[in-house]
């Protein structure tokens, strides 16, 4: 595991260039993708250079984490208009390769670890965190053998996400996400955080035990992990 501490401006460049790094090694790379305020920098960063020929995502496909259950795509907080708004829209991936697990047709979450194998599995894997540790939406108690499934999203959760939506009660109750084990299958994962609010978590994920109490805390055992911190979420490693 790689810990790379800057600033949020800086980690948006750097994770930015593992993204030329590999379109331009493999330009049919799979790309696992996620939502929230985290990637917004990077995925501005990912526009500029797709903007300036720097980099293309033609050949590319991408899986997104997750997904609320009952949000149209066309719904303003439904992860897949969040990531045409600050992505696929603005860059030259084809739309058909483009996905995001289904919020409405719930019998399509069983078949989305094998569309993503089919695909020929996922090469990169971007990853922000929960203030409770969760990754995707794998909650605390998540068992690490976890596919894509349904979830039931935790209170400390829902009140995080309420800052999208109108009030709390606007926040779905349910999502679907990619499992632990479906993450953990990526090639490549970086990690993302930012904020004081994170610093906690990344304590407890980098240098806490393994445990499904902190999701993320599973990354310690995958063998290709970068992970970015500004120096607020990094404060309180050791
Ligand atoms: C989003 C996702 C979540 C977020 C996490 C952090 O697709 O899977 O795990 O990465 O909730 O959210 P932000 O970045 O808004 O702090």
């Amino acid at each position: 595991m790689r810990i790379i501490i800057d600033t949020p401006e800086k980690i948006a460049e750097m994770a930015a260039l593992r993204y030329v790094e590999l379109l331009s090694q493999k330009p049919n790379a799979i790309l696992g993708l996620a939502t929230g305020s985290t990637p917004i920098g990077l995925y501005k960063e990912l526009v500029k250079l797709n903007r300036e020929g720097k980099l293309s995502f033609k050949d590319a496909t991408t899986f997104n984490l997750d997904e609320y259950v009952g949000l149209e795509p066309t719904h303003d907080q439904s992860y897949r208009y969040f990531m045409n708004e600050n992505l696929l829209s603005h860059v030259d991936v084809p739309t058909e390769k483009t996905h995001v697990p289904s919020g409405i047709d719930l019998t399509k979450a069983a078949s989305y670890d094998s569309e993503i194998a089919a695909a020929g599995g996922i090469d990169l894997q971007l990853l922000g965190i929960g203030n409770n540790g969760h990754i995707g939406f794998n909650e605390p108690g998540t068992p690490i053998g976890s596919t894509t499934h349904l979830v039931e999203l935790t209170q400390s959760t829902r009140e995080a996400n309420a800052r999208f939506f109108g009030s709390i009660d606007d926040v779905p109750t349910q999502a679907v996400t990619m499992g632990i084990k479906t993450v953990m299958n990526a090639k490549s994962i970086i990690l993302i955080a930012l904020g004081k609010g994170k610093a906690e978590t990344i304590k407890n994920t980098l240098q806490g035990e393994v445990t499904p109490e902190v999701p993320a805390s599973i990354l310690q055992l995958h063998p290709d992990v970068e992970v970015y911190l500004d120096h607020e979420a990094a404060s309180l490693l050791d």
